[in-house]
């Protein structure tokens, strides 16, 4: 697993301490409705960063045409009614175009600013002449509201820790606690502010066009002309 990102518990895991068999039982939530309020369906759409198709399966039946972009075999093992790319995110270089680029999970805010830099001149790189790239950012307070606890499916989600490394990046651990299974997630954030966070997407050719959400955690984003 990559440096300071860890799991355990049952199954395989990705490279930053994803579950596989977690994500795989994981319901999707308001995620296909709020990336509707943006583009609704049909339309082309570039999932980055797609795990075990949580979020795809629920697309594609609204209609979208789904590439899902993982760099982890054993998540995407699990994506049916889609066509699956295993790359890193960082290094795609598709031929295609697409009218949403989906880059969800929190991925933004990566904690080397050379791969938050990277992820979104891929999301730029793939967007079409007058599509949107779809950020889900964390909400204010995500580190501070910890410890906080949510249902997951049958199993609870609990945000346990969240300690500053005193570098402007966190170390988040989280717990998924099922009546079978348990387990942990440790993994490396760099918090935004939204000045940064216009900066960042600046710096690759996108411009925030607005938020989705009211807390600000769904980002619009298009490219600049
Ligand atoms: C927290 S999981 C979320 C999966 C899915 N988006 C969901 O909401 O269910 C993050 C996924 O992103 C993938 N991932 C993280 N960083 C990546 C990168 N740089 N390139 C490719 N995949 C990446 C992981 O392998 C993992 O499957």
């Amino acid at each position: 697993m990559k440096d300071g990102y860890h799991g355990t518990g049952p199954g395989a895991f990705t490279p930053d301490g994803c579950a596989v068999d977690l994500y795989a039982r994981l319901p999707v939530r308001d995620e296909p409705e709020i990336i509707a309020s943006a583009v609704p369906p049909p339309a082309t759409l570039l999932e980055l960063g797609a795990g075990a198709g949580r979020v795809t399966a629920a697309l594609t039946a609204r209609g979208y045409t789904v590439t899902a972009v993982d760099e982890s075999p054993e998540m995407l093992a699990h994506i049916t009614g889609a066509r699956t790319v295993c790359s890193s995110i960082e290094d795609l270089r598709l031929p295609d175009r697409y009218e949403v680029v989906l880059l969800s999970s929190f991925l933004v805010h990566a904690p080397d600013p050379a791969v938050r830099a990277a992820l979104l001149d891929t999301c730029r790189r793939h967007v079409a002449p007058g599509g949107v790239v779809l950020i889900q950012r964390e909400g204010a307070n995500w580190h501070e509201q910890v410890p906080r606890e949510s249902r997951a499916g049958d199993g609870i989600a609990r945000a346990l820790a969240s300690e500053d490394l005193g570098d402007g990046t966190r170390s988040v651990r989280f717990e998924y606690e099922f009546p079978d299974a348990t387990w942990t997630q440790t993994f490396r954030s760099r918090p935004l502010t939204p000045e940064q966070f216009e900066q960042a997407l600046s710096g690759a050719g996108l411009v925030l066009d607005r938020n989705l959400t009211s807390d600000g955690i769904w980002t619009c984003c298009r490219p600049v002309d």
